[in-house]
């Protein structure tokens, strides 16, 4: 691999986990790495619940994406402990907790029972429960809760923790952080060469990845055959804290579809509860709204109602980064040098071990690891949507 001697090995342009963690693991593998972002650590990991629910999210059609989810869902644990002591001994709030999801009409029941059947199919472990189960496993939920799936390999990471913890174990890999954003890709020639910052510097690198989540497509200089075709939806996400007194108030997820729409339930270890999520096509708005805060503790009111006697102290909506297929962007482009690491839509903090592995490989080697070759950026360039509307 060649080397410019002023510039990096690898500049990393956006710095949410995804950015975070392949640089992290980029600089392990003796790359010299910069990142770019005014707010490392920040984005859309500072709202997400931080669900690792490759079970509980299947959907028809995604069973590709399955396979990487549960890829990474399975390196979680010596990701955290590799995480733990590569940050100085930061916590990510790793909880092997499981997950409950309920229905609590006959709607929701058929819903589940679907689920339930493309899991079986699948391959993968959950036990169907009857109402009154669902309830001795989690006292708290309603006596209405009309029957439930059991999925214990469903757990969670607090998002911000493991951004902190990534955001020093980069420091302490010896990433150079420019805290500003990048404004423009530099292409020399047929190749990317690095990037323009917004304060006018210019930093070179032999090798650039775009990990800027909802806003990879935004960057100037993008050749447009290459630019990522990734979008926004927001999520709004609640807060609430569980008094000693009410704890345990619950012990794992627990989740359900009410009247169509997703809801979940995070208890972390220390006390927080998070409410997530609405999911709303509206560009770049992040507003918290009455009506997203209303649906929300509805809809976790009729699941589990004692809810509402908790203080709530937080409201927030982040930007989820969606592909066309709800899947990842993950390695080269068409354009020599830029990689892509995004577009993780609702499995970014799932797929965070997973994607600095594949991702540092590919820079340390230049070959893309045959888990994540079906996530090539390729599939949407022109020319391969052209062959697909052929076959
Ligand atoms: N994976 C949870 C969400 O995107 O809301």
């Amino acid at each position: 691999m060649h080397s410019s001697r002023k510039g990096s090995d690898v500049l990393v342009i956006g710095g949410g986990i995804i950015g975070l963690v392949t640089a992290w693991r980029a600089a392990r593998r003796g790359l010299r790495t910069a990142l770019a972002d005014p707010r490392p650590g920040g984005g859309a990991a500072q709202v997400a619940a931080g669900m690792l629910a490759a079970v509980t999210e299947l959907h028809y059609g995604e069973e590709t994406l399955l396979g990487l989810n549960l890829a990474s869902a399975a390196r979680y644990p010596e990701f955290e402990a590799e995480l733990t002591e590569a940050s100085g001994g930061l916590d990510i709030g790793y909880r092997a907790c499981g997950t409950l999801a309920v229905a609590l009409d006959a709607d929701d029941r058929t819903h589940l029972r679907e689920l339930h059947a493309l899991q079986r199919r699948c391959g993968l472990e959950s036990e169907w429960l009857t109402g009154r189960e669902c309830r001795r496993l989690e006292p708290m939920l309603a006596p209405g809760v009309r029957g439930g799936l059991r999925v214990d390999g469903d757990h969670q990471v607090d998002p911000r923790r493991l951004a902190a913890a990534l955001v020093a174990a980069c420091e302490r890999a010896g990433v150079l952080f420019h805290q500003t954003s990048a404004e423009r890709l530099t292409v020399t020639g047929d190749r990317a060469a690095g990037a323009v910052l917004d304060t006018g510097e210019e930093l070179s690198a032999d090798q650039v990845v775009l990990a800027a989540g909802s806003h990879s497509g935004r960057l100037a200089g993008l050749p447009p055959e290459v630019v990522p075709p990734v979008r926004p939806v927001k999520g709004q996400v609640l807060r609430l804290t569980v008094p000693g007194a009410y704890a345990p108030f619950l012990t794992r997820t627990v989740r359900a579809v009410v009247r169509g729409s997703h809801v979940y339930l995070v208890p972390r270890e220390n006390g927080e509860l998070v409410v997530g999520a609405t999911s709303e096509e509206l560009g770049w708005d992040t507003t918290v709204t009455a009506g997203g805060v209303y649906e929300l503790l509805r809809d976790a009111h009729e699941l589990v109602p004692g809810l509402t006697e908790l203080p709530l102290t937080e409201t927030r909506a982040g930007l989820r980064p969606a592909s066309p297929d709800n899947a990842p962007l993950l390695g080269p482009t068409e354009l020599p040098g830029l990689h892509l690491a995004t577009g993780h839509y609702r499995n970014g903090v799932l797929l965070t071990p997973l994607t600095g592995e594949v991702m540092a490989e590919l820079l340390a080697t230049g070959e893309l690891p045959e888990v994540a070759r079906a996530f090539t950026p390729r599939r949407f360039s022109p020319a391969a949507v052209r062959e697909e509307s052929l076959v």
